[in-house]
């Protein structure tokens, strides 16, 4: 994967920042896109002290201009980009009937909005270069789950999203797949501890006691799935959801 350039939104901490590090190893030059560059400097640091190269971008993937602005400072400083993981992603739980108008609407912008105008921005380089990776992150929470109408939505939407992407620009050399997680920990689900009033050790136990390998996920067990999926091996996997939960979800 040696020259490749990748793309990995939400990268300044958790899964996103595990990905970036992960496929800087595999040889790519990784931009580490956040809302906040700032925010971006520990894992470009991370990458290059490992000897990788990476780009610090802030950019809120839900909004048309920075997304268009971010991917075309990506081009101009590290090259064509024909990697994209599609990481950022918030949560604003709450039971239906009394999730507010701003929960729904801010959790589509960035879970559904977001990946759409970041692929609509890459595209065009992946099929000038008659090659591409596509890498969405759903979730086990597209199977439904209570007090997530608006995140469950998201990640089933991102997978009729994916292998839509799948047919539209596979003749184009550019597989997409989804990668949907089980618990991982990281802040998002230490954030859900705290929001259950529970310690993040005692949800973790909580959680290992159902997940088949006796434990929960780490930032590393994803990057090493989307890692697979993104290299040059993987260019007749496409359109798929591949679970990285422990163990069958039913
Ligand atoms: N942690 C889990 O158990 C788990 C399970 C299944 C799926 N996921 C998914 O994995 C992805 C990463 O989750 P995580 O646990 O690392 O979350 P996290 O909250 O630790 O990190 C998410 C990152 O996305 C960034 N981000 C948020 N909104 C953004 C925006 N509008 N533009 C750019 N960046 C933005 C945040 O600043 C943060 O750095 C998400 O899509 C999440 O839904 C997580």
């Amino acid at each position: 994967m040696s020259g490749r350039i990748a793309i990995v939104t939400g990268a300044a901490r958790g899964i996103g920042a595990g990905t970036a590090v992960r496929l800087a190893a595999d040889g790519m030059a990784v931009a580490v896109l956040d809302l906040n560059e700032a925010d971006c400097a520990a894992t470009v640091k991370e990458i290059e002290n490992a000897g990788g190269k990476a780009l610090a971008v802030g950019a809120d993937v839900s909004k048309t201009d920075q997304v268009h602005a971010a991917v075309e400072r990506i081009a101009a400083e590290l090259g064509a980009p024909t990697v994209l993981v599609n990481n950022a992603g918030i949560t604003r739980d709450a039971m239906m009937f009394k999730m507010t108008d701003e929960q729904w609407d801010s959790v589509i912008a960035v879970n559904l909005r977001g990946p759409f105008l970041m692929t609509r921005a890459v595209q065009k380089y992946m099929t000038e270069q008659t090659w591409g990776r596509i890498v969405n992150i759903s979730s086990s929470s597209g199977l439904g789950n209570r007090g997530q109408a608006n995140y469950a939505a998201t990640k089933a939407g991102i997978e009729g999203f994916t292998k839509t992407l799948a047919k539209e620009l596979g003749k184009f050399g550019i597989t997409a797949n989804a990668v949907a997680p089980h618990f991982i920990a990281t802040d998002m689900t230490s954030a859900m501890a705290t929001n259950l009033k529970m310690s993040f050790e005692d949800l973790v136990e909580t959680y290992k006691k159902q997940i088949p390998v006796n434990r929960v996920g780490q930032p590393a067990d994803v990057a090493a799935a989307i890692s697979f999926l993104v290299g040059e091996d993987a260019g007749f996997v496409s359109g798929q959801v591949l679970y990285v939960a422990g163990g069958p979800l039913c």
